[in-house]
């Protein structure tokens, strides 16, 4: 088996990649731009395996695109390049859907071209938009995007959709809830938050707090889609979800009770544009087609977590440099401080 993976420079893109190379014999092809949130550092533990190539090539680059399925002949692609962070996408629209939407429009067009034997197109619960409790989304839950990434996140899911519909491409669409684990660009909120409070820096809530995400270890999402990939059935979509839904005020105190700073950091700040309240997701379908559930329990994955960042605070210091501390002025420095 031989994948092309967009994005596996990422957070989760370089756990899938390590997790692939490391427990299959396939042979992968990691196509990433390397924007501000690519770093080959995540990918040291399988850069030497000769089943593993980096190509450094744009998604939305027709030509290299093509190059590239041309040569490497792929098997499947795994699909999880985008811009993924949605305060970014509220500041700064157009690279998001330019990325997210005509990117993922470049690489389905060159996958029915090369006739490509499975498209795997990561997606996010996110398109689900905000759902009053106790409703938990399943797959044919209405488009309800509230932001532009995930109004961008949508639309490529539809696309990705009607590519099978109309063209036969065998596309399967997998949803996932919030991620966490090592590796993620501390611009969202779990290791944000982690890198603030080891610093002893505010920990900057949003509005009330209240909101409600659920969480999902990024290496039991990896094997989700590992499970899709290869147990799916075409045209399908499949959630995938951490079966954890927690309020972000306990998920901040958890990181603040783990790392033994004091509650006095909270900084409660003006709230996200259209930020949605709650979101929920069934993953029984994947469990019943493919026998996937998550494995790792929250507090255990936080703690592995915390751990990783403890230990690595050189790798967050490196991401943390120059082009973050700009994105951290435009986001975090117009937030009025609330009560
Ligand atoms: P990330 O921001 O950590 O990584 C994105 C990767 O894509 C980076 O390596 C970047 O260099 C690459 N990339 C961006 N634009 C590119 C382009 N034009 N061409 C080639 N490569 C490009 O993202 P992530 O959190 O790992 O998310 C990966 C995927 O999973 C995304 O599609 C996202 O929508 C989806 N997802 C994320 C979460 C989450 O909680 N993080 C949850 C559900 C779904
Ligand atoms: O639900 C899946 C989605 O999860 C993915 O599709 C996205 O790629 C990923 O970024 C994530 O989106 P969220 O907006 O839910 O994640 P984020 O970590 O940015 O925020 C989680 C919650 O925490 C959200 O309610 C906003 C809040 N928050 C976030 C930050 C960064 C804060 O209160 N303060 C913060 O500083």
């Amino acid at each position: 088996m031989k994948l092309l993976v967009t994005g596996g420079a990422g957070f989760i893109g370089s756990a899938f990649v390590r997790m692939t190379i490391l427990e299959t014999d396939w042979r992968v092809v990691n196509f990433d731009k390397l924007t501000y949130a690519g770093n080959l550092e995540n990918l040291l533990q399988v850069e030497d395996c000769d089943r593993y190539r980096f190509l450094h090539a744009d998604i939305c680059d027709e030509r290299a695109v093509e190059a590239a399925l041309a040569e490497e002949r792929p098997d499947a692609i795994v699909h999880f390049a985008a811009e993924s962070h949605v305060d970014r996408s509220i500041l700064s629209p157009e690279p998001v859907i330019h990325t997210n939407f005509r990117g993922s429009f470049t690489l389905l067009e060159a996958a029915r071209r090369r006739g490509i034997g499975r498209f795997l197109h990561v997606s996010t619960d996110e398109v689900y938009g905000s759902l009053a409790a106790p409703l938990e989304a399943t797959e044919d839950f209405p488009l309800n995007a509230s932001s532009p990434y995930s109004a961008s996140k949508a639309a490529s899911d539809l696309l990705a959709r009607s590519y099978f519909t109309t063209y036969g491409l065998p596309v399967v669409i997998t949803r996932a809830s919030n991620n966490y684990g090592p590796y993620q660009f501390p611009e969202k909120l779990i290791p944000l938050m982690i890198a603030n409070a080891f610093e002893d820096r505010p920990l900057p809530v949003y509005g009330d707090g209240m909101q409600v995400r659920d969480w999902l270890y990024v290496e039991d999402h990896c094997r989700g889609i590992l499970a899709a990939l290869e147990k799916g059935r075409d045209g399908e979509i499949y959630n995938i979800g951490g079966n954890r839904s927690l309020p972000n005020m306990e998920v901040v105190r958890r990181v603040l009770a783990a790392t033994g700073k004091p509650k006095s950091l909270i900084q409660f700040v003006t709230d996200r544009p259209g930020h949605d309240r709650r979101y929920a997701l069934s993953s029984e379908k994947l469990m019943r087609d493919a026998g996937w559930g998550p494995l790792m329990d929250f507090e255990t994955g936080l703690t592995q977590t915390i751990d990783w960042y403890r230990a690595n605070a050189s790798w967050v210091a490196r991401v943390r440099s120059g082009a973050y501390r700009e994105y951290y002025e435009r986001n975090y420095g117009q937030r009025a401080v609330q009560g």
